[in-house]
């Protein structure tokens, strides 16, 4: 539904559902293998501790990301075509779709975010920032169902999803939201992704345990943020932070490990916890360009062109959506 409009700027709610935040950490907690989704780090104090992460030395991902994007702009924008429908799925503070706008010069811009008054804020400020460009802002959970707004003729739709937040994802689960992007899209779009890549281990160990002791707060914030929002009784000197590269599974797993036995009420609710017992707050997945070609191709995409850093720690990957003629014919 449209809601308010101006020349340029638009705001289409999709009125998406809110999780019921004390529900999922109830049923996190209570799991066999505890656990707390990450999406609840991003409070006020989270998200500022996370702009944090990406400016220390030791996180890598960000600034890698955005140097790949500036040193390869002109090839960026000759893959992506002129004239497309940019649509942003988690837009946030669409911090890295302004290193391609003014050279891509998108029909418009659609960032996607649950948080609608953050939306509608960062949205307009785009909107004044870049004064020619169209933005059509939507609030929805971009890890449900995917729908445009309203019905465009143009093939050339491309979504852009940086920052590697795909990884945080389950392999599994990370085909099913590629495939809604992939619906979103349709025939003839495409998708502009950043995922970090397998590496040495210390590089990873060291982006997830820099010594300034951000992801440590990061991690523990979730705890007070239970505490504050939903009057837990959490001690977190009773817990520790701890980020670790499991080789198998090829991913940077974040946990909080009692340090003794203990338990925790909320309302009703007592969770015991063993000493050494932990709560997993986060994994993120890395991949080799290969790897993640495959996981594209399972998603409907095939992989066109691939940037790297000159240290291979960063890719950004250009897909375009599989037409099933394609497939006929192969
Ligand atoms: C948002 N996401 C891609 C980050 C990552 O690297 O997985 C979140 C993060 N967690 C700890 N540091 C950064």
């Amino acid at each position: 539904m449209k809601e308010s409009s101006s020349k340029r700027y638009q705001f289409f709610d999709q009125h998406p559902e809110i999780a019921d935040f004390r529900e999922d950490i109830v049923r996190g907690l209570s799991a066999p293998e505890p656990y707390i989704l990450p999406k609840y780090f991003y409070d006020e104090a989270g998200s500022r501790l996370f702009e944090e992460i990406c400016n220390t030395e030791e996180y890598y991902p960000t600034r890698t990301e955005v140097s790949i994007i500036r040193d390869n702009i002109d090839s960026l924008v000759e893959t992506l075509g002129k004239d497309c429908l940019l649509i942003e799925p988690g837009s946030g503070d669409s911090y890295k779709v302004r290193l391609l706008l003014d050279a891509l010069r998108p029909i418009a811009y659609l960032p996607i975010d649950i948080s609608r008054r953050y939306l509608q804020d960062e949205a307009q400020k785009l909107a004044a920032e870049f004064t020619w460009l169209n933005v059509h802002a939507v609030c929805a959970d971009f890890t449900g169902k995917l729908e445009l707004p309203y019905h465009v003729e143009s093939s050339n739709k491309v979504a852009f999803f940086p920052g590697s937040t795909i990884g945080n994802f389950l392999p599994e689960q990370a085909v099913i939201v590629l495939d809604e992007i992939r619906m979103m899209v349709g025939s003839g779009g495409g998708l502009l992704i950043g995922v970090d890549l397998q590496k040495d281990t210390d590089i990873l160990n060291a982006a997830y345990n820099y010594k300034k002791g951000y992801t440590e707060q990061f991690n523990k914030n979730l705890l007070l943020r239970i505490n504050r929002e939903l009057g837990a009784d959490f001690d977190i000197e009773r817990f520790e932070h701890r980020a670790f590269f499991n080789e198998e599974k090829q991913r940077i797993e974040i946990h909080l490990v009692s340090l003794r036995e203990q338990q925790v009420t909320i309302d009703d609710h007592v969770f015991h916890f063993a000493k050494g017992q932990s709560i997993v707050t986060e994994y993120s997945h890395k991949y080799t360009v290969e790897h993640f070609q495959k996981l594209a191709g399972k998603a409907g995409f095939r992989c066109v062109k691939t940037w790297l850093d000159e240290d291979q720690l960063f890719c950004v990957f250009y897909l375009s959506v599989i037409d099933h003629a394609d497939n006929d014919k192969a």
